[in-house]
């Protein structure tokens, strides 16, 4: 079985559209050490049938860089058996309008607060009625594990994070549990695992815990300093205060990492473009390398 990492950034993507920062601007002029980067998505399972684990933005590009989603065993056809979500983000929902010409509906697993945010704040999933429309799953919060019919050997177990749903969520400053999720695959011919938490606000003690039951884990690399958007007079908001733990200073992600074992893999996943850790040549690339930490890209595969 494997991951394969569709989507490396953060909400924006590398470069983002309107960004002229110093890293922004290095990928559209072809630095090479600037790698561009399409926005947050994963695919678990294989060779032909996949979990798509949040629908980007940026799906219709990464479908075509990923020949293995498109086993084409019909007219018409795809390799995304269900798709799951970890929140009810733009990042990680607006990719399931280009889904809309699917033949039958599409099978969705989300939380009950995502799926009430993506059908009133931001009603994508009625939208999608009027096309394939949903079958939608709802995902428990009791730490049961799951099986995901149509993707052979894969046991999904969801846990709720400390971060934040999205601005249109009626409860953007007084989280639910459900908002965000963090999420177990194991194979289970294997028993190999992988933890994926692209939004983490709080390395909780049911977090530690799964964190350091996986084989690898893909957490949240959103920001490498709280303030890095309120230093660059981009937001007036810290990393913290949208649910995503920045990886440098005390009680940072690369502290709660360098506590894995040594067997652990360790990489981030969705990368802000404000990260200097995007710079390959910069010091504080190289202290994530130092670490044994690795940084996400896009079509990086994981096989488990
Ligand atoms: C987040 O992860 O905080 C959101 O996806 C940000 C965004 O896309 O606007
Ligand atoms: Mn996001
Ligand atoms: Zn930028």
């Amino acid at each position: 079985m494997k991951l394969r990492v569709l989507g490396s950034a953060a909400g924006g993507g590398f470069p983002q559209w309107n960004c002229n920062c110093a890293q922004c601007s290095a990928v559209r002029s072809g630095s090479s050490s600037h790698r561009a980067r399409t926005q947050s998505s994963v695919a678990v399972g294989g060779p032909d049938d996949w979990l798509l684990v949040n629908a980007s933005p940026d799906i219709l590009t990464q479908l075509q860089r990923s020949p293995a989603l498109q086993p084409a065993r019909g007219a018409r056809d795809t390799g995304i058996a269900a798709v799951l979500l970890c929140d009810g983000q733009i990042d990680h929902s607006t990719g399931l309008y280009m889904l809309r010409e699917r033949g039958a509906k599409l099978p969705l697993w989300t939380t009950r607060p995502a799926f009430e945010d993506l059908s009133q704040g931001n009603p994508i999933l009625r939208v999608l009625g009027h096309y394939c429309g949903v079958d939608w799953h709802e995902i428990g919060l009791d730490g049961q594990s799951f099986e995901m019919p149509g993707v052979a050997d894969l046991a999904v177990t969801a846990l709720p994070l400390e971060s934040k749903p999205a601005p249109y969520s009626p409860h953007r400053d007084c989280p639910v549990p459900g908002d965000n999720i963090g999420l177990t695959f194991e194979n289970t011919a294997t028993g190999g695992r992988v933890f994926y938490a692209p939004g983490l606000g709080e390395i909780t003690p049911p977090v530690w815990e799964a964190m350091s039951r996986a084989d690898a884990v893909l957490v949240d690399g959103t920001f490498w300093t709280d303030d890095e958007m309120i230093r660059l007079g981009f937001s007036k908001k810290t990393g913290r205060s949208i649910g995503h733990l920045p990886q440098s200073g005390e009680g940072g992600m690369l502290e709660w990492l360098g506590r894995l074992p040594a067997t652990t893999r360790k990489l981030l996943i969705h990368i802000n473009n404000t990260n200097p850790i995007l710079d390959e040549a910069s010091p504080e690339r190289r202290a994530v390398e130092a670490a044994g930490v690795e940084v996400t890209f896009d079509g990086l595969e994981i096989a488990f």
